[in-house]
């Protein structure tokens, strides 16, 4: 037997469960992975809610949760490349990744290097392969001036470094808790809230090249208002904005793959990339973890570990 996260029916944090499940067992081309570290993200509540029904309905008993890292437990038939004991990062599609023992792809694995925690293994897949994404969906390059909402949450977080790498010059827009973490990484911190628009040009000197929106909620519309061209706006919580202003909506399901988890983890490996993490909860404190992050102020991501 096995701990899993479970839920019976849509609803609040109060639904999720951690349950005694069978052992998972690996198909062919599959590898069964003792979870390390799994991280949550904001996606998985929705679904929990029922807010994506239409889109991605759920079939109860339900499990939850895609990123992960851990130590590989048996490889299905099939399985070259990967043997019991390699640490990997990986992702599942399934909704299984809250749990002690996980079934993955092979193809959905890389190995860890040594020089990247479990935590930031954990957290990797969702966040970084999103962030990835958007940074790729503007192209930013060298001399750009980008701007970046939610710039110190799980995606903003990473972006904003990815952004760095590319040669941008970045803006990111955060609490101001969170400035000092900006600053050391590169960033100007800008406080978001009335008046945003204006800060917003007085330290870009009036040229703002690409906008990078984690938050919806009127972000792409200061984007278009501060002359951005809606190519290079690239939002992932702003779905209506695409048919509305022909801006880009790439995320996870662009940069979700094991090709980018590689190229992330190098980073990691070679100390140029951070993956804040923000709490590390038990799985049997799951409800406890969704609470902390449903207050929408996490400073990168959360974990859960066995
Ligand atoms: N489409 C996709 O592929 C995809 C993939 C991943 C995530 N998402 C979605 O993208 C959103 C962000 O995900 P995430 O994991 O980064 O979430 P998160 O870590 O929970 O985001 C927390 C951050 O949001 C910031 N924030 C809260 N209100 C804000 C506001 N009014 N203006 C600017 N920033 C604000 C907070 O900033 P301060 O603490 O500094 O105030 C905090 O840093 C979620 O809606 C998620 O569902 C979509």
């Amino acid at each position: 037997m096995a701990q899993a996260v479970r839920f019976d029916e849509y609803g609040g944090i109060d639904v999720l469960r951690v349950a005694e499940v069978d052992r998972p067992v690996p198909g062919p081309g599959q590898v069964l992975v003792r979870m390390r570290a799994t991280a949550i993200n904001p996606g998985e509540a929705k679904i929990r809610k029922g807010l994506l029904a239409h889109r991605w309905p759920a079939t109860f008993p339900s499990g939850e949760g895609s990123d992960l890292a851990g130590v590989v437990e048996e490889a299905g038939e099939g399985v070259t490349g990967f043997a019991v004991g390699d640490e990997v990062i990986g992702f599942t599609g399934t909704r299984a990744s809250h749990a002690e023992l996980v079934v993955v792809e092979a193809a959905n694995l890389i190995h860890k290097p040594a020089g990247v925690s479990w935590e930031a293994a954990g957290a990797l897949y969702v966040a970084g392969g999103t962030a990835w994404a958007m940074v790729h969906a503007v192209s930013v390059g060298p001399g750009d001036s980008v701007v970046v909402s939610g710039a110190a949450g799980g995606v903003g977080s990473i972006a904003v470094q990815l952004a760095r790498i590319a040669g941008g010059t970045v803006i990111g827009l955060a609490s101001e808790a969170n400035h000092p973490w900006l600053i050391r990484h590169g960033v100007i911190p800008i406080t978001y809230g009335e008046g945003v628009a204006d800060r917003i040009q007085a330290v870009s000197g009036g040229r703002v090249d690409a906008f990078l929106d984690t938050q919806g909620g009127g972000y792409v519309e200061l984007a278009i208002e501060l002359g951005v061209r809606p190519e290079r706006i690239d939002t992932i919580a702003d779905f209506a904005a695409k048919e509305a202003y022909g801006v880009k909506i790439d995320g996870s399901a662009v940069g979700g793959n094991a090709e980018v988890l590689r190229e992330l983890a190098l980073l990691i490996d070679q100390g140029r990339l951070e993956i804040p993490i923000a709490g590390v909860y038990p799985l049997a404190k799951v409800q406890d973890a969704y609470r902390e992050l449903e207050k929408g102020h996490t400073h990168g991501k959360i974990v859960l570990k066995p």
